[in-house]
């Protein structure tokens, strides 16, 4: 998590090397992120930050958990709330497939649930297209 700490808003930082293919996978990240609308089942891009041997993106922080975690930690989720958890993650990527993106990366790591309002987001649009 970072902070700016003129504003007190919570960010994630993702930090990349500045080689080709990261280049091209930052820019899918970006271009993807910046092209979708506001929508609370994708992360939200803020900030996409340039330097002279790396590259930065700052998105919303997602205070929760991946579901590779819940999976890891052997948490049973119940159906009733697996529902739920598949029905948002289906919205997630209606809004990415309406918008003409394909995350391309679907899988429990690069889903995540906020922990306080149960809320899914789809993660990690670094192959997409
Ligand atoms: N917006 C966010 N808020 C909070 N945590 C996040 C956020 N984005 C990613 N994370 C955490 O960072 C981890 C890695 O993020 P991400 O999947 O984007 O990177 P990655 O380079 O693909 O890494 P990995 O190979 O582990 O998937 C996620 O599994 C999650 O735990
Ligand atoms: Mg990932």
């Amino acid at each position: 998590m970072v902070v700016d700490t003129v504003s007190g808003a919570a960010g994630a930082l993702k930090l990349f090397q500045k080689k080709q293919t990261l280049r091209d996978e930052v820019r899918g990240e970006v271009t993807s992120l910046a092209a979708l609308p506001p929508h609370p089942g994708v992360m939200k891009l803020a900030v996409c930050l340039a330097m002279t041997d790396r590259m930065a993106i700052i998105t919303e922080f997602i205070d929760g958990t991946t579901l590779s975690n819940v999976i890891a930690n052997g948490k049973r989720i119940r159906d009733d709330a697996l529902k739920l958890v598949l029905a948002q993650l289906v919205c997630g990527i209606g809004v990415c497939h309406e918008g003409g993106i394909l995350h391309r990366d679907i899988k429990p790591g690069n889903i995540m649930v906020d922990s306080d309002s149960g809320v899914v987001k789809l993660i990690d649009f670094g192959l997409s297209v």
